[in-house]
Formats: structure tokens, sequence, C-alpha cells
């Protein structure tokens, strides 16, 4: 699924940056340059769908141990 259509980014591509621990917002903008001359600022209002999908995936690859 597209998250931003002026970069053609998709949930994959932000799962990939989550992977190496990039999971705030700041991170995520300066990651994945979103806020470059080239995007239309909408990611940037929505950057907490970006943020759900890299802590979903952060989580994912580094489980809480068993208690
Ligand atoms: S849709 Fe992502 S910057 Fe425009």
């Amino acid at each position: 699924m597209y998250l931003c259509l002026c970069k053609g980014l998709t949930e994959t591509d932000v799962r990939a940056v989550a992977q190496a621990g990039l999971t705030s917002p700041e991170e995520l903008i300066d990651a994945l340059a979103l806020d470059d001359e080239f995007c239309c600022g909408r990611c940037a209002l929505e950057i907490d769908s970006f943020v759900a999908v890299a802590k979903e995936e952060w989580a994912r690859v580094h489980p809480a141990p068993a208690s």
C-alpha cells in the first residue's frame, strides 16, 4: 500500500527504515526525505500513519521477551 504518492513510498519502504530503528516522526521524515522540495506536505500531516507502521514493524522484529 502506498503511503506517499509523491515519492512512491510504500509500507514496505517504511518497514525497511523501521528495521534500522527509525520510528519517530522526526527520524522517519529525515530518513524518507519527506521534507524536501519534491514533497507536497501531505505526508508530514499524516506522519502518524508512518509512525504506526514503523512501530508495528519494530515490535515485530524485536518482540518483548516472554516473562
Ligand atoms: S504524498 Fe508524500 S510528500 Fe506528497
